[in-house]
């Protein structure tokens, strides 16, 4: 038997099952490699793992959906050297990569990671093609020496490009995902080698026996509490993580005794959306954006690292700025599209006409975009010290974004060795545990650069779905599969092509409280947000309908999507609601 929507395309066959002892209910399974978290890190760790011979791999989520805060990212995967580096005359090295790396992140770093990251970068960029996905344009990020990003060749957003990758050859290879179930404990024996996870599923809770566990839950940036426990001064601050970042695998892990670092690193990232939290990523500042301040006055070199760009964006009025481009900067980057789209850019076909509707001094923003268009020119920023500066933004139209920072990333976690075993607070392998991706420290020590994380979950998901899978056979693995499978996972595209009328629209459903009212927005002819306005759920149950609900109407543009478990009222109530705004919408 299988607890929760079990996904993947394997052959039906039953999970090996040993007599409950959780529940009378439910009854125990057992596998060879559990790995925690349906994110970026953990679908490659598994994915890895089953393309080195594993036959009995689980991947546990506690979402509705895979995805994690992987389907978020925007930017890309940093890799050196690379064939298409190469391709456009870029040089780079494994050695740059790490000196920028460990310059980036004030030295705090552990080079050894660092340097296991940079050496196989190369190599994580040809897996995800290999496997279906595509990064091959190479672009310019905050801390690098050189163009070493690594993004989909029509210049969109990394993260649904990569997740749906992986959710197909998760599919591809029959790996069953337990969605809807949480880990709960990971159990010991007495010589503190891991046998087990212990979860709740809609079904109830149970034990997967394991020889193996690959953390890969990600960090803490949705947990406000956890945040401010270890970094008090981002009290307040909005986080631009799903709703499932909140460290459980951190507890977990303590639990077992595993080993922590850099826990009071956490980064902010400079250019966030304050009303809705969308990163504007920085890829739109290194094809040439730059940032202005309320006074229309630039204040920064765009491309500094984010720790400094974030502190500069918070001395200036209201600690906010404002992100500024031009047509060609537009045409650049595919993903400025859904900005957009999605209502949080201001353009104008002059510079004072933008300044105006920014409630900008005109005279001053004209001013400082002349000055820049010069800088540009002449290739020197001497105000600032920009090297790399795109285009001279004198393209009309002009586009503006107001932006501050928001919490990002935990650089701290789980100390992990170069295997991605996990340490146990003596420096010693905890046995059968591994990580890879958020959950861990000392990748990135005090400021992480953008593209490592991308790279953190791909190398380090693949290192520890290795380590787990030779370890697992030094232990006795099974060679036969006894895993099953059932449907696809939920992807991050839209599936079908909608037609509404552009506008906004609200709507009232009956949940399990009481009434739930939304607002739709739809921007050519599609949904493309949908703001829970009101409602009397309970909280938690309500978070999960909004995460699995909300997220599937806008990714298939119907309202005829599944139910969340667990959720059903909630889910109905939320669906009714869009549905009765659309209507006026058809
Ligand atoms: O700005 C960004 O696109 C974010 C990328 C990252 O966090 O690596």
């Amino acid at each position: 038997m299988v607890v929760g929507p079990i996904t993947g395309c394997g052959t039906e066959s039953a999970v090996n099952e040993t007599p409950g002892t959780s529940t009378p209910a439910v009854q125990d399974k057992s596998t060879d490699i559990v790995v925690i978290g349906a994110g970026g890190a953990g679908m490659t760790a598994a994915i890895q793992a089953v393309q080195d011979g594993a036959k009995n791999v689980v991947l546990v989520e506690k979402m509705p959906i895979t995805g994690g805060n992987s389907v978020r990212s925007t930017g890309g995967l940093n890799a050196a050297p690379t064939k298409y580096q190469e391709r456009d005359g870029i040089k780079d090295s494994i050695e740059l990569f790490v000196e920028d790396t460990m310059k980036g992140g004030h030295n705090l770093n552990d080079e050894s990671l660092v340097r296991t990251l940079a050496e196989n970068s190369a190599a994580a960029v040809d897996w995800v093609n290999d496997i279906g996905g595509d990064l091959s344009v190479v672009g310019m990020f905050g801390g690098a020496s050189v163009k070493r990003i690594h993004r989909p060749s029509d210049t969109s957003a990394v993260g649904p490009m990569l997740v749906t990758t992986l959710n197909n050859k998760v599919e591809e290879l029959g790996i069953p995902v337990l969605l809807n179930t949480k880990a709960e404990e990971i159990l010991v024996d007495a010589n503190g080698a891991v046998t087990g996870v212990k979860v709740t599923g809609e079904e109830g809770t149970y034990t997967i026996k394991t020889k193996a566990v690959v953390l890969a839950t990600g960090g803490f940036g949705a947990n406000a509490e956890m945040v401010t426990k270890y970094k008090p001064a981002l009290a307040g601050f909005a986080t631009t993580n799903h709703k499932g970042a909140t460290g459980d695998g951190i507890v977990m892990a303590e639990k077992i005794g595993a080993g922590f670092v850099d826990m009071e690193q956490i980064q902010t990232h400079p250019t966030v959306n304050p009303t809705d939290q969308t990163i504007y990523t920085e890829g739109v500042r290194g094809n040439g954006a730059i940032l202005v301040n309320k006074e229309g006055k630039r204040f920064i070199n765009e491309l500094e690292t984010r720790d400094v760009v974030s502190e500069a964006i918070l001395k200036q009025t209201e600690g906010q700025a404002y992100l500024l481009f031009d047509q060609e900067v537009r045409e650049s980057l595919k993903a400025i599209e859904s900005y957009i789209k999605g209502g949080i850019i201001v353009e104008a076909d002059t510079i004072e006409g933008l300044a105006e509707q920014i409630g900008v001094d005109p005279a001053n923003l004209k001013e400082t975009m002349e000055k820049y268009a010069g800088y540009q020119a002449s290739g020197s920023d001497p105000d600032f010290g920009r090297a790399s500066m795109e285009f001279p933004l004198t393209q009309s139209k002009y586009y503006a974004g107001l932006c501050a920072p928001a919490v990002h990333h935990t650089m701290g976690g789980v100390k992990i060795n170069t295997e991605a075993q996990v340490l146990n607070t003596d420096g010693n392998p905890i046995p059968g545990l591994f990580a890879g991706g958020e959950i861990t420290g000392g990748v990135h020590g005090g400021n992480r650069l953008g593209g490592n994380a991308v790279a953190d979950i791909v190398i380090f998901g693949r290192i520890a779905g290795s380590a787990a899978h030779a370890y697992v056979m030094e232990n006795g693995g099974t060679t036969e599969p006894t895993i099953q499978a059932a449907a696809k996972p939920a992807e991050a595209k839209p599936e079908v092509e909608a037609n509404y009328k552009d506008g906004t629209y609200t709507g009232v459903g009956q949940g399990k409280g009481g009434e739930i009212k939304v607002e739709v927005v739809v921007k050519d002819g599609e949904v493309i947000k949908v703001t829970l306005k009101d409602h009397a759920e309970t909280p938690g149950i309500f978070e999960n309908a909004e995460e699995g609900v909300v997220g599937e109407i806008i990714r298939k543009q119907i309202t005829e999507v599944d139910a969340v478990g667990g959720a059903t009222m909630t889910s109905e109530g939320i669906k009714a609601a869009v549905a009765q705004a659309l209507e006026a919408a058809k």
